[in-house]
């Protein structure tokens, strides 16, 4: 059936109990179901909202449209954790359907204040014309867990922007609490704009951002503002930038500018070149939050806008990254898995070999779901690197090309393929004498994290449930490395 503007902006209420039935057996026959990752238990997920830890729990909430694989009537589902790790099904969190967020509860983050959760995110609402009128909402959580709406706090798209105005990210400064939207201006170009407030309820206009990029796409989304020693560092997700090299080869962008902390004063922010936080073929929308420990922790939409899925025909789409633990190394942002994911090892098994020209395979080395530590030294190989998901006529290939100095991840033969006109191959720069591979491998997906963090390749995979071993190469030379996997098993 088709889905037609109707269709989509159902509320669950208006929804028969056999179609939610129907649904639900669709989904939970998938074979891309995913393990150890946040997933919708129906429908779309897409950008993580309100990362945060309250009442001694982490809570995470995600962009969720209940009835099917495509963007529709967005509600805040909820998740929380005492551990990163293990994450209890909490519900809806924001149903939408008030005045303020009659066409969808948006993105947006999540604040501590006076013993309470409060919420701020984008009231999605239309007219009947179909044109957008976006609010920027308030809500409440309280120490049980239930949430409340309170009046929108701003109404208003300030004059010179368009209706393309969302995704409030708040933060606290010295007493005064201070929120970034992404925005669109008149002249059709991407930024972002800043309010403050003393209170939560009462927001001023503060104006741009005024960043060295005055034209860079047509809309920011997600952004995100925080501070690392003394580095201030501004996420985003622009819209509309054109490919360049190995650079911007998805079809929409989520990467970072580091420079002096944000002069939230005046709006000024200096600061170094635009970097990508992942090279992979599928991240988009993060956001991020401080723990109680003191760490900057992000986690991902491993998905993209406009782009259709494998799981699209068994009634779902996306998921959500793992933790990564953001740490600045001269001027660039290294993501580490959360270590609290060490919770989930079971089964090690190690081995260790030296490669001459050759592909080689362990026994009993193999799986669909763990945790592989591989790490890569004295070469004198052209390439070398890991096949994994690896079966008959499929492998999802990670390759190191020692002249290039480029790590690969090539995707072409991972199993069911879709974004082709994308490509299916990402490549990043990276020049060392030695290469670590953390990857996380999942049904349907894999993260790797290069030499402690300096890089990430996250993407959605969909082989056969056979295609499950592993083998090591070195072509034109030799390699020496040791590997070390892991079953992962939660306790979901
Ligand atoms: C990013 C985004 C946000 C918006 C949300 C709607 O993926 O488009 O800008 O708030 O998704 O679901």
């Amino acid at each position: 059936m088709e889905w037609t503007k109707e269709r989509r902006y159902r509320t669950l209420e208006e929804v028969s109990q056999e179609e939610v039935n129907e649904l639900e057996r669709r989904v939970n026959s998938s074979v891309w179901r995913q393990t150890y990752h946040i997933q919708p238990n129906t429908g779309l997920l897409n950008d993580p909202n309100g990362f945060s830890y309250f009442n001694g729990e982490y809570h995470l909430f995600y962009q969720w449209f209940p009835l099917g694989p495509v963007h529709g009537l967005k509600y805040w589902y909820h998740v929380k954790s005492k551990d990163l790790v293990n994450w209890e099904d909490a519900g809806i969190g924001i149903k939408p359907g008030d005045y303020f967020d009659s066409h969808g509860a948006y993105s947006g983050s999540a604040i501590e204040h006076e013993g309470k959760l409060y919420l701020l995110y984008t009231g999605n609402t239309r007219d009947n014309e179909w044109g957008r009128n976006p609010y920027q909402c308030l809500a409440a959580m309280n120490q049980d867990g239930e949430i409340t709406k309170l009046p929108p706090v701003i109404s208003e798209v300030p004059e010179g922007y368009t209706d393309h105005f969302r995704d409030p990210k708040i933060w606290k400064k010295d007493d005064e609490f201070f929120m970034v939207i992404g925005a669109q201006r008149i002249n059709g170009t991407g930024c972002i704009v800043q309010y403050q407030s003393n209170d939560l309820l009462s927001w001023s206009f503060k104006g741009e951002i005024k960043t060295e990029l005055p034209n860079f796409g047509y809309m920011w989304e997600c952004p995100d503002y925080f501070e690392l020693g003394d580095k201030g560092i501004l996420v985003f997700s622009p819209q509309g930038i054109d490919p360049e090299g190995d650079l911007y080869q998805n079809i929409y962008q989520s990467g970072y500018l580091m420079g002096s902390q944000l002069d939230v004063k005046n709006g000024v922010f200096s600061h170094g070149e635009f970097q990508e936080l992942d090279r992979g073929f599928d991240f988009y929308a993060p956001q991020t939050m401080e723990d109680h420990k003191g760490r900057r922790i992000l986690v991902g939409w491993v998905g993209l806008p406009e782009i259709d899925y494998p799981t699209d025909k068994d009634g779902w789409a996306h998921c959500l990254s793992l933790p990564r633990e953001l740490t600045e190394v001269n001027g660039k942002l290294f993501q580490t898995p959360v270590k609290e994911l060490q919770a989930l090892r079971k089964n090690e098994q190690e081995i260790e070999d030296i490669l001459f020209d050759e592909g080689k395979a362990y026994d009993g080395f193999t799986g669909t779901t763990y945790e592989l530590l591989g790490e890569f030294q004295n070469y004198d190989a052209i390439t070398f690197g890991i096949e994994f998901r690896s079966g008959k006529n499929e492998k999802t290939i990670i390759t190191y090309d020692t002249i290039e100095k480029k790590l690969v991840l090539d995707r072409t033969l991972s199993g069911k393929s879709f974004a082709t006109s994308y490509g299916t191959v990402r490549k990043c720069e990276l020049d060392s004498k030695s290469i670590k591979l953390q990857m996380f491998v999942d049904v349907s997906s894999v993260e790797i994290f290069v030499n402690d963090g300096a890089e990430v390749f996250t993407s959605r995979i969909f082989p056969n449930q056979e295609s499950e071993s592993i083998r090591f190469f070195a072509t034109g030379g030799k390699v020496s490395f040791q590997a070390k996997k892991w079953e992962l098993q939660t306790n979901q």
